[in-house]
């Protein structure tokens, strides 16, 4: 086929004339999906090993999340906060005991989600703890990425993320990830939480040292501080286990989810935690005229009942261990390390073969969809319905493209 007869170039042409360009994507204009699969425009099909940044862990277009967003739409789609829905309570409850915490507080994106923590955060400091008026700091990681809004770029290490766009919200104390003194060194009175990704997906899937973050939340416990939690990326069965924090047997005091929460249908994002830290927030103290919305709810609900079951979380630790062995064994051959939890990895390309960037446009050429990150790191985020032979193909597909 010739580019004039191909609808690709044309699409990706107007993408770009009417839009302003605050991303960079690979020139794939996609049509539909199912499962692990895209299909663009021209017929050609993709292996999706990116999931939506985990937004789609459940594959696309999951028959149960499909079957509930239907039929909610042919009943209630928005009532607003003004009045309760009947999707509503069985949303906050199956959630809210998915999470082990009393309550949940619905939001919508990820970034309202992380500043719901910090506001609730502050809000206990000052009324739980006792810290001085306008004198609360969070404690947050170097390489974080927690979202985009002001407040949050305001404590991002990133300079693309950050530079620009001051002045910056205080309050906050970055300290290296992975490094507990430093964390409790940077600890005093007026600290309210401290608020870390369990792995940081942004920054290239980086596991911080075994024993750090049970170290973190003896620290946050022994000094009162809340240990906030940003699983939306980590959580929902991408790591093999309900949440990230599970592998070391670590509870935080607030979950921050989003992204598969929402089924890759809605955006639905949330914070649980306990009575005596969401209890501080009163009526019009906080709020979004879509958070928990009716047909947010009834697919979340799906969500939550599709991981009550563990099934996703059991897929993504054994497919995990095959991915892993597959990635390993390209170490030395176009990989200088990966990085692998359930079904999430990290791979660091030898930087004097090619950029990762250039390594997922030659992937989407032959199939496969990742996303670079960083330099030469990629990070491939498969949906977890995704098969044992669908991991062989992409890990076949990477080996091709980091050896010529
Ligand atoms: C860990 C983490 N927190 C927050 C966010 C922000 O989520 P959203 O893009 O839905 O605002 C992201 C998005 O990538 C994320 O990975």
């Amino acid at each position: 086929m010739v580019d004039d007869i191909l609808r690709t170039p044309g699409a990706v042409r107007d993408a770009e004339r009417w839009t302003a360009h605050n991303y960079h994507p690979l020139p794939v204009v996609i049509s539909s999906a199912e499962g692990a699969w895209l299909t663009d425009v021209d017929g050609r099909r993709y292996l999706d090993c990116l999931a939506g940044y985990s937004a789609l862990n459940f594959g696309h277009r999951h028959p149960q999340l499909i079957a509930a967003a239907h039929a909610q739409l042919d009943r209630l789609t928005l009532t607003s906060r003004a009045f309760i829905h009947d999707q509503f309570a069985d949303f906050c409850r199956e959630l809210a005991e998915l999470c082990g915490k009393d309550l949940v507080l619905p939001m919508n994106t990820g970034a309202e989600a992380v500043e719901t923590g910090i506001k609730v955060a502050r809000k206990w400091g000052y009324q739980v703890k006792g810290v001085a008026a306008g004198q609360a700091n969070i404690v947050v990681a170097e390489g974080n990425f927690h979202g985009r809004t002001t407040t949050i770029v305001s404590f991002s290490t990133d300079e693309d993320a950050r530079a620009d766009f001051g002045p910056y919200t205080p309050g906050f104390t970055v300290v290296p990830y992975g490094d507990l003194d430093a964390l409790a060194a940077a600890i005093d009175e007026n600290t309210v939480a401290v608020l870390l990704e369990p792995i940081q997906g942004e920054q290239g899937v980086v596991v911080p040292p075994e024993g750090y973050l049970p170290g973190v939340r003896q620290v946050c416990t022994d000094r009162n501080v809340l240990f906030i939690a940003d699983e939306i990326q980590s959580g929902l069965g991408r790591t093999g286990t309900t949440f990230a924090c599970d592998h070391e047997g670590v509870v935080p005091d607030m979950y921050l989810l989003g992204k598969a929460l929402g089924g890759g249908i809605v955006p639905v994002s949330a914070v649980a935690a306990n009575a005596d830290v969401l209890g501080v927030l009163k009526p019009g103290q906080h709020g979004s005229t879509f958070g928990g919305n009716p047909l947010a709810c009834a697919v979340a609900i799906e969500v939550v009942r599709l991981l009550a079951t563990g099934e996703f979380q059991r897929r993504s630790a054994e497919l995990g261990e095959r991915l892993r062995a597959g990635l390993e064994g390209l170490i030395g051959r176009g990989l200088v390390a990966v990085r692998v939890r359930g079904l999430w990895a990290g791979l660091d390309i030898d930087p004097t073969l090619m950029s990762g960037r250039e390594a997922c446009e030659r992937l989407a050429e032959r199939g496969v969809l990742a996303k670079d990150t960083h330099g030469s790191t990629i990070r491939l985020a498969p949906p977890l319905v995704i098969t044992e032979e669908e991991i062989d193909l992409a890990v076949a597909q990477l080996a091709t493209v980091l050896t010529y």
